[in-house]
């Protein structure tokens, strides 16, 4: 059973582990080091003190184990949703299960605001992950693949 929980400055070398190599791959990215993963905790932190809050980094965590993040950015009337798994953790459903939990935050937090995602045309685990929690392709837009979530699910 999955967790989503805040994160806390303890939080950092999880993190690091979380944007591994092979996690970063479709990301545009580099692999994060201590440093950064420190900054990425820092600005999750702060965040969470936004008054409207308008992002959520929340931790994935299994039997205490945080193993992913998940994310929630409103921009405007539009919210996003993003998620990054620690490579040894995938195919276990963990990163759908963390989707569909962020989802119902997102739903009672920004109200009808349309939910979007996109993913890499070379990363369709990620595809999967968001059809499984209920978003449907709307087609590619600057090289990613755009998913939205229907009405109905919300
Ligand atoms: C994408 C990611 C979050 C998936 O995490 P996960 O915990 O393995 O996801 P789940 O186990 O919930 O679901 C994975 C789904 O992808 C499918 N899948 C896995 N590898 C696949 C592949 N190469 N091709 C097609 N489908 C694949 C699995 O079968 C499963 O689908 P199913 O349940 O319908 O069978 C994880 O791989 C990750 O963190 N990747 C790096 C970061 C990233 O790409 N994030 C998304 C940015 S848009």
């Amino acid at each position: 059973m999955i967790e989503l929980r805040e994160l806390a400055h303890g939080d950092a070398g999880a993190v690091e582990c979380i944007y591994g190599p092979e996690s970063v791959r479709f990301l545009g990215r580099g692999p994060m080091d201590a440093n950064e993963a420190r900054e990425y905790v820092a600005g999750a932190l702060s965040s969470a003190d936004g008054k409207p809050r308008v992002r959520y980094t929340l931790g994935l965590a299994v039997d205490g184990d945080l193993l992913g993040v998940v994310k929630l950015h409103s921009v405007g009337s539009v919210v996003a949703v993003s998620y990054v798994l620690r490579a040894d953790t995938w195919g276990r459903g963990y990163a759908t299960e963390g989707v569909r939990r962020i989802l119902v935050l997102g739903t009672d937090r920004f109200g009808a605001a349309a939910i979007r995602a996109r993913h890499h045309p070379d990363n369709p685990a990620s595809g999967r992950v968001l059809r499984n929690a209920g978003f449907v392709p709307t087609g590619v837009r600057a090289g990613f693949v755009t998913y939205a979530l229907p009405d109905v699910w919300r």
